[in-house]
């Protein structure tokens, strides 16, 4: 039997946000399942709960960052972690690679972008996770040319114009960093697509037969092997590297909701909206009559603590038909026979949770790659509607409405089927995402 000191050795740097720690914890859990040890190097912000991994090896490094209120926005603390974590990383990966002689590799998060020289130095594989899918990774690839030729500065203007270089996206889709400052986004930009392109290999929480012709994309901008091994959590159980406490009341007030009944909503881990657009969001679930289980996350309101600008009264005279969280136990929501619809802010972790539990969606997009997944879930699969511009309560009421209640939802519904099956089929011997973790390990094993 292989012992800790004789099994192939891997080491994850895992990167501080929600979004990331979820795919990548459920990434090293994959690899444990597949015979490697595994080490956890993470920073002190945001740091996980170990025990929830007693298998895996953890280790920290400071990271130096100032309180996170502290910054401007979250794409300054994305590279002020950048610039802090050089030193501490660099000595504990030459300690960890000294101490390590079955060491293979080192898997980081795409936005640890400093890290290509430390690899190298130290001679050490190194494989990048990126955690979007396929067709948002594209578009953020040709972000220089999209700027070059003066398209981002469209968006207001020609808002629905196409973008000739991205069939299906419109000028409003394009990717887009939130900071005041588009230099901080270029930064991050130039500085991803660079450790990319110099990585061993991409891995992906995507399916491969969802988005082959952005694959095809894919391998001609980046000379390097693909791997789309996703649904990562349909491998291992609902994932435990949760920041916030669950709130399991959840699950028992949708115990008692009929089957297909609730719109669940949630805008994810950063995602925030300014007063009125919240108002506007609670008096349209309100007004839509379904019964809804919304998570407002603390922070989510701009300069508000929770959910105490709501009139009084609100919450009372629901009568139980409403429930608002601060976090849900997201996956297990999805899955419960009650949920219905899923009102999504559309980052990939929650998209690719919903498509897996066939629940269709009403689009309510922010920034980055979830401009890219909203038109591809309207008008590409066809599996949602898209809250386009600005947010009113009337809108989010005949959303919910037709998704919920209409022929036109019911034809969504069945839209997505399909696609659950495709997310299940990939997993099983000789599906896509089966073989392409089989050419992985082949892979990481022949380093
Ligand atoms: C952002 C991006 O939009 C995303 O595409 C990128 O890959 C990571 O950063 P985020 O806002 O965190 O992501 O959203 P999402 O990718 O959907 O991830 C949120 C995760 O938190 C999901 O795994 C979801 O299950 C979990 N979650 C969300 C909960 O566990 N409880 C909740 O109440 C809400």
């Amino acid at each position: 039997m292989e012992t800790r000191e004789t099994k192939p050795v891997i080491f994850l740097f895992t990167f501080p946000l929600q979004g990331h720690l979820n795919p990548m914890f459920q990434l090293a859990n994959i690899f444990f399942n597949k015979g490697f040890s595994i080490t956890v190097i993470h920073t002190e912000f945001n740091s996980p709960n170990f025990s929830n991994f007693p298998h895996f090896t953890f280790v920290s490094i400071p990271d130096g960052l100032s309180e996170p209120e502290s910054y401007p926005d979250v794409i300054e603390i994305l590279h002020d972690l950048n610039s802090k974590c050089v030193a501490p990383f660099g000595d504990c990966l030459k300690k960890l690679i000294a101490e390590e002689p079955t060491a293979a590799c080192v898997i980081v998060d795409a936005l640890w972008y400093f890290t290509h020289d430390l690899t190298q130095k130290f001679d050490i594989p190194r494989i990048v996770l990126r955690t979007v899918n396929l067709s948002a990774f594209v578009a953020f690839s040709k972000f220089h040319v999209l700027r070059e030729k003066g398209y981002l500065s469209l968006q207001e203007t020609q808002a629905d114009s196409p973008v000739p270089e991205l069939p299906y996206l419109r000028m409003k889709d394009l990717p887009w960093f939130q900071t005041e400052d588009p230099r901080s986004g270029d930064k991050l930009q130039r500085g991803v697509m660079k450790s990319l392109k110099s990585s061993s290999g991409i891995i992906f929480n995507a399916i491969e037969d969802l988005e082959s012709d952005q694959l095809d994309q894919a391998l001609i901008e980046f000379p390097v092997p693909l791997f789309c091994i996703g649904p990562f959590h349909r491998y291992v159980s609902a994932s435990s590297s949760s920041l916030l406490a669950h709130d399991m009341t959840c699950l028992s007030w949708l115990d008692k909701q009929e089957t297909n009944s609730v719109i669940y909503a949630s805008l994810g881990s950063i995602a925030s909206i300014d007063e009125s657009e919240f108002l506007e969001i609670a008096w349209g679930l309100r007004n839509s009559n379904q019964p809804f289980l919304w998570v407002v996350r603390p922070g989510l309101i701009h300069g508000k603590e929770w959910i105490e600008i709501l009139p009084k009264g609100f919450i009372e005279n629901l009568k139980g038909r409403g429930k608002i969280v601060k976090w849900a136990p997201q996956p297990e929501v999805l899955a419960h026979r009650a949920t219905g619809g899923f009102l999504t802010h559309c980052g990939w972790n929650s998209t690719l949770e919903g498509i897996c539990e066939a629940i269709p969606m009403i689009c309510k997009p922010s920034f980055g790659d979830q401009r890219v997944n909203a038109r591809y879930i309207t008008d590409v699969w066809k599996i949602g509607l898209h809250l386009e511009n600005k947010i009113e309560r009337t809108k989010i009421e005949s959303a919910v409405r037709t998704l919920m209640t209409s022929s036109e939802g019911e034809e969504i519904r069945k839209r997505i089927m399909p696609m659950k099956e495709i997310a299940e089929q990939c997993l099983k011997i000789g599906g896509s995402s089966f073989r392409n973790l089989e050419n992985l390990i082949a892979y990481i094993l022949s380093f």
